[in-house]
């Protein structure tokens, strides 16, 4: 009763901030992702008769302000076989934890994987995607690989998660700046609640949405660089807005994260394809064409207060592998 799955995050160009239903973490907003390679979380689940509540390890440490959360994650799985007992849970990142590189969607879509791995529940990825989306909306996206859309019906509050068809073979890369690697100081499920309540921009943000991502899986499949870097910081800062202007204001930037994005826009203005995006956290992630990333990735690396640059592709979708490998 033993899986190892290993999944990659992946970064949100029209950004999901809200939630429809909390109960069923059903998202206010639909949105598009590209799945990147290089980070990754390996997880290895196993469903043990002998143990009397579920165990988390992440990165060789035991997690007890975590667990609450896996647990509820493989609930879902329970509450499919009822004989199922309780895991253990070992994961390991090769990237900073919950510092917004989206740790949550690579942890929760290769939990998911890994736990229909070991009970041999042999779910097809759509299914598996939405049990992800229960536990993490950006983990549903991390199911598949390249670009993705997560889909909201809002009348049924249904959601489908695909690739988006006809962009596999558009290689973007993703520069990633690390201006911390402390984690956040208030998680993405807080702050949207927090938005919810007190952001005057809220109605506006959701109102939004429909059409940027009509725009950018436009432009997506009609390879327009230009469009999708327009529409994708668009969606970025409207994110940021709308959270900066809750109470408190949510600022999930630091000086670092500013400068970064001013040395993106000067490389933009200078020629080169390429734009920002900032998640829940203060990195920032500058997507480019792949000719591209070594001078943007240089670039960033001079910034002052950056502490690490990482180059990604685009990646796969989470997926077992052999326990041992
Ligand atoms: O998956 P969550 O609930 O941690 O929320 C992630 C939200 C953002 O990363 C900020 C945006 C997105 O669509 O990924």
């Amino acid at each position: 009763m033993k899986a190892t799955a290993v999944a990659h995050p992946n970064i949100a160009l029209v950004k999901y901030w809200g939630k429809l239903d909390s109960g069923r973490n059903v998202p206010a907003v639909g949105s598009i992702s590209i799945t990147l390679d290089t980070l990754a979380t390996r997880t290895t689940v196993t469903f043990d008769e002998g143990l009397a509540e579920d165990e988390f390890t992440l990165d060789g440490r035991s997690q007890p302000n975590r667990i609450d959360r896996v647990s509820r994650c493989l609930d879902l799985f329970r509450e499919l076989r009822q004989e199922t007992g309780f895991a253990r849970v070992v994961s390991d990142n090769n990237f900073p934890t919950a510092a917004g590189l989206a740790s949550s969607a690579s942890g929760f879509s290769a939990l998911v994987v890994a736990a229909d791995g070991a009970l041999r529940t042999g779910l097809d990825r759509a299914t598996l995607a939405q049990l992800a989306r229960r536990c993490s909306g950006s983990a549903a996206r991390s199911v598949f690989g390249g670009f993705v859309e997560l889909e909201l019906e809002r009348a049924t509050k249904n959601t489908t998660i695909r690739p988006i068809m006809g962009a596999e073979d558009w290689p973007l890369s993703a520069v990633v700046a690390v201006t911390s690697v402390a984690a956040k100081e208030v998680g993405s499920t807080a702050g949207m609640e927090l938005t919810e309540r007190t952001s005057p921009f809220y109605a506006a943000w959701v109102a939004g949405s429909e059409n940027d991502l009509t725009v950018a899986r436009q432009a997506i499949l009609g390879r327009d660089f230009e469009v999708v870097a327009d529409i994708s910081e668009h969606s970025c800062l409207k994110m940021h807005a709308v959270a900066l202007a809750a109470r408190p204001g949510l600022v999930y930037w630091n000086g670092t994260t500013v400068e970064c994005m001013r040395v993106v826009r000067r490389l933009r203005r200078a020629g080169t394809a390429v734009f920002f995006t900032v998640d829940a956290g203060p990195q920032v992630k500058a997507i480019c064409l792949p000719a591209d990333a070594a001078e943007v990735a240089s670039a960033l690396e001079q910034v002052p207060g950056v502490v690490d640059v990482l180059t990604c592709g685009l990646g796969a979708g989470a997926r077992l592998v052999a326990d041992d490998s």
